[in-house]
């Protein structure tokens, strides 16, 4: 059996795709330090899925241990979402978001290259394009950087195409994700973020959940059709069969390329609040505020490249997207629990 390696698999889009990697068949070894994530998580996939997955807890910056575990496993491929992603948290931390997410992978790459492991599927994000000029945003669109966390996916896309340029064996999936939203329809695995969260769908589902008074909305005179802001929000198993297709195509030896894994549709902000309404069967207090500064009005993807070349599209729509995120939210008021 074929076993992958998943950097970050205790986390939220790890271990969801942990779980449909199990399912399909992969032998899943884990290395998370656990830095933003909870080992139930792997427990939860492993009771679901019905397959054990190899865990280790380790930081993927520390050499030794990955060696350690290069040597005990032969991997043939490498899915790599350790990194830290809070936008806010990078502007006043820079310098531990270029340690934990460039240098991580620097380490990681090394280690593949020791082992002769030249297959890779890597967690890039729609925020490589900053704020783009039009949409729908296409992988040929310019790049740029708005931010230290958004410079850390750019700086790791470049070194991931200088790799593939110094040796052409190298082959790389760049997954641009859009907005990943909702949960495993199970309501056993989802997104749990530590304290008040920072993004639109966790931020809602605690409002409908009592235990966030409102939601504040940032920004109702953007030039969209409500004035709020709109993204491309794509169920996160959606994503997780997305790398299972990144996975196959690596087979192909297809190089380095990029792909936006999105819907292909925009959602407002007041749309959503509308179908998480709707899924929860209450209305969802909002105020309307002053904007972000750092958001763009209005950026949701072209993604004919990934169904053109890995037969992917995303499948579930926001309805389902609101009703998974909202059966997790009921049934882990909490989120994990604590150990
Ligand atoms: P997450 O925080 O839930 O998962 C990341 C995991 O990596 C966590 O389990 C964390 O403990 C682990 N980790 C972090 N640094 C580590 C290190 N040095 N060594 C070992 N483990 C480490 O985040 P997520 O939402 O699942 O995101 C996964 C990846 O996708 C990240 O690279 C993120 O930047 C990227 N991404 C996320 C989004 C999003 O909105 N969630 C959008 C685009 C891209
Ligand atoms: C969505 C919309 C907000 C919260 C971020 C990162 C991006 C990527 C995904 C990792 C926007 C509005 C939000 C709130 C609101 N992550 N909003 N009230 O900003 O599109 O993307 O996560 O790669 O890099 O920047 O996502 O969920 O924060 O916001 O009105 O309390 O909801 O203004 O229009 P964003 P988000």
């Amino acid at each position: 059996m074929r076993s992958v390696l998943v950097t970050g698999g205790a986390g939220y889009i790890g271990s969801h795709t942990c779980l449909e990697m199990a399912r399909s068949g992969i032998d899943v070894v884990v290395v998370d330090n656990l830095c933003n994530s909870r080992m139930e998580a792997v427990r939860r996939v492993e009771g679901i899925s019905g397959k054990g997955i190899t865990f280790y807890r380790a930081d993927i910056c520390d050499e030794a241990a990955m060696e350690r575990i290069f040597e005990r496993h032969e991997f043939s491929s490498v899915v790599h979402f350790a990194g830290l992603k809070a936008v806010g948290e990078s502007v006043a931390k820079p310098l531990e978001y270029f340690h934990n997410n460039i240098t991580g992978t620097v380490v990681l790459l090394r280690a593949m290259l020791r082992h002769e492991v030249r297959n890779m599927v890597f967690s890039s994000s729609a925020t490589v394009y900053g704020d783009p000029q039009t949409v729908p945003v296409r992988e040929d669109f310019p790049l740029s950087v708005v931010n230290p966390y958004g410079r850390t996916k750019l700086v790791i896309e470049d070194m991931m195409r200088d790799l593939h340029r110094s040796d052409d064996r190298w082959n790389i999936m760049l997954l641009r994700y859009f907005n990943p939203v909702g949960a495993h329809e199970s309501g056993q695995i989802g997104e749990d973020p530590e304290g008040v969260p920072c993004n639109l769908m966790p931020y809602i589902t605690k409002v409908a959940l009592g235990s966030l008074p409102e939601l504040k909305i940032f920004g109702g005179d953007y030039p969209t059709r409500d004035g709020t802001g709109v993204r491309d929000y794509i169920h996160v198993v959606d994503l997780a069969v997305g790398h299972l297709a990144a996975l196959r195509k690596l087979e192909e030896n297809p190089g380095c390329v990029a792909y936006n894994l999105g819907t292909g549709r925009g959602c407002s902000v007041l749309e959503m609040v509308n179908a998480m309404s709707r899924a929860c069967g209450r209305a969802i207090p909002y105020s309307i505020v002053d904007r972000r500064p750092g958001d763009a009005a209005e950026v949701w993807c072209d993604p004919s490249r990934a169904m053109m070349d890995l037969g992917w599209k995303a499948e579930r729509d926001l309805d389902a997207m609101c009703a998974d995120a909202w059966r997790w939210q009921q049934k882990n008021p909490d989120g994990y629990p604590k150990d």
